[in-house]
């Protein structure tokens, strides 16, 4: 049975919807870099391991990077998920994990990445905004992409509007993607995700990476 671990920041909803996927491997453990992560309070309810690590306690990103590593490594997963996140990880970090180290990030990327992506697909006026999955690179946001979903962008949204819409597809996203590395179908390969095998039916906008 693979092994997988979940790094959280917060309201842990993605978590929530990868946790209730019944993807073929074993959530080993969910970790936060905040203690008061509401999301630690619901996996623990799912009786996962639960473990949070207060960034506040370290020098550097080096050192706290380096301790959540150790932890992680204690539970020798074969895929490791960010499901919001909110750190950036320091290169030595990424590298250890690169090839399996997934991340969700709210946006069509390479459009919008950092923080507060709603109001910026907004103050652009963009027409389509959605999610991405991607393997973590060094570069932020910037790793080989493997899925997205699409959403229209409505006259009157506003960024709770347009993020509650966003939401709902991230949680229909997250768990294919992650089904797709733990049956071994998805791997980084020469920068770029490759998926084999069949793709599952999606609707025109919920479009896999091409081979
Ligand atoms: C999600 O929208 C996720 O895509 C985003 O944070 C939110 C976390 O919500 N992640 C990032 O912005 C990463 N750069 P959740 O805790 O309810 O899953």
């Amino acid at each position: 049975m693979k092994r997988y671990v979940i790094l959280i920041s917060g309201r842990g909803s993605n978590m929530e919807s990868l946790l209730a996927a019944g993807l073929p491997g074993a959530c080993v453990a969910v970790i936060s870099n905040k203690p008061d992560a509401a999301g630690l309070t619901l996996a623990a309810a799912r009786g996962v391991t639960t473990q949070a690590i207060d960034h506040r306690g370290f020098a550097s990103r080096e050192d706290f990077d380096a301790a959540l590593a150790a932890e992680i490594e204690r539970h020798a997963p074969d895929l490791v998920l960010l499901a919001g996140f909110m750190r950036i990880l320091s290169d030595g970090f990424v590298r250890r994990f690169e090839g399996r180290l997934l991340n969700i990030h709210p946006s069509l990327l390479p459009l919008f990445p950092g923080v507060k992506t709603h109001a910026q697909a907004l103050a652009a006026g963009v027409r389509l905004h959605g999610c991405t999955v991607h393997f973590v690179t060094p570069a932020l946001d910037g790793g080989p992409i493997i899925a997205q979903a699409a959403v229209p962008v409505l006259a009157g949204d506003d960024e709770a509007s347009l993020a509650a819409r966003v939401l709902a597809e991230e949680h229909a996203l997250y768990p294919r993607v992650a089904r797709w590395f733990l049956e071994g179908r998805l791997q980084l390969l020469e920068g770029r995700a490759r998926l084999a095998g069949e793709r599952p039916a999606h609707g025109a906008l919920h479009v896999p990476a091409a081979d």
